[in-house]
């Protein structure tokens, strides 16, 4: 497979579906720190000792204290011109034909979103959200009350058996949320754009891969590119190349 080459200045995406899959760097330029690279989220913690199942069964309150910081950072956090710009496009060609996928936790494209038009597949879950410990199928405690608190009250268990509640995020070891129907949209699409991943988490790692089996243009937005079966990168930070790029596509620079 050859090297991506730069995207070229006038490329505007193939009629069909298009499909952004997002991760931390998006978020960077809200504040919210990535996970990989030099202070990383992970650099001098274990994710195994905060972010998996296991974790969460040998010390709960560690675990609830990690997501309450996380929790705190994201609600001071805003939306920032990438988000506005995928947003953009999603609401002028359509929920039907632009995907936004993402495994940022922040909830931050619903900031901004007009629910009529926008809509987010959060395969990683939300920081957002609490579900019940013990059992998937009980209510999901929505939406969090406020800004005016980020902590978790260890009180207040499931309302429907009384057990723990947790973050409702996707965990190492876990399944992604609506993971089959994220899996046919990939294939599916025409063009694949990936913005601020490190490419190294699986499924979501592995969607570039399917996408351009099904013949997709396959575009990635980053600074420090990942590198995988692109066909064209762009390598800048996503909240100063996606607003350019969506004018573009959109006819409108
Ligand atoms: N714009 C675009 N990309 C950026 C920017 C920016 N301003 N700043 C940094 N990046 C890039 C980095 O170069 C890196 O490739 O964002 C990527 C962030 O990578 P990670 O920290 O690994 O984040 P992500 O790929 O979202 O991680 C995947 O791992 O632990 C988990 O569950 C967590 O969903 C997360 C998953």
């Amino acid at each position: 497979m050859d090297a991506p080459s730069p995207l070229p200045a006038n490329w505007r995406p193939p009629p069909g579906p298009v499909f952004v899959l997002s991760g931390a760097g998006l978020s960077a330029a809200s504040g919210i720190g990535t996970f990989r690279g030099p202070g990383g989220l992970w650099e001098g913690q274990r994710a195994d000792e905060l972010a998996t199942p296991r974790a969460f069964r040998d010390d709960p309150d560690r675990v609830r204290r990690f997501y309450d910081a996380r929790r705190a950072v994201v609600l001071a956090a805003t939306p920032n011109p990438g988000h506005l710009a995928l947003l953009r496009l999603q609401a002028a060609w359509g929920r039907e034909r632009v995907h936004l996928v993402t495994q940022n936790v922040d909830g931050l494209f619903d900031v901004a979103a007009d629910p009529t038009r926008n809509r987010t597949i959060e395969m990683h879950g939300s920081l957002l959200r609490l579900r019940c410990a013990s059992d998937e199928d009980h209510p999901v405690v929505s939406p969090w009350p406020g800004a005016a608190t980020a902590e978790q009250d260890p009180d207040v268990g499931c309302a429907v058996c009384g057990a723990r509640l947790r973050p409702d995020v996707v965990w190492f070891g876990e399944v992604p949320d609506h993971v089959l129907l994220i899996h046919r949209l990939a294939i599916a699409s025409r063009t694949f754009l990936s913005v601020g991943t490190s490419g190294v988490v699986y499924p979501a790692a592995g969607l570039v891969d399917k996408a351009r089996q099904g013949g997709a243009v396959c575009i990635e937005v980053n600074p420090e590119p990942a590198g995988g079966a692109f066909h064209y990168v762009v390598a800048a930070p996503a909240e100063t190349a996606l607003p350019g790029l969506v004018d573009q596509w959109l006819g409108a620079a």
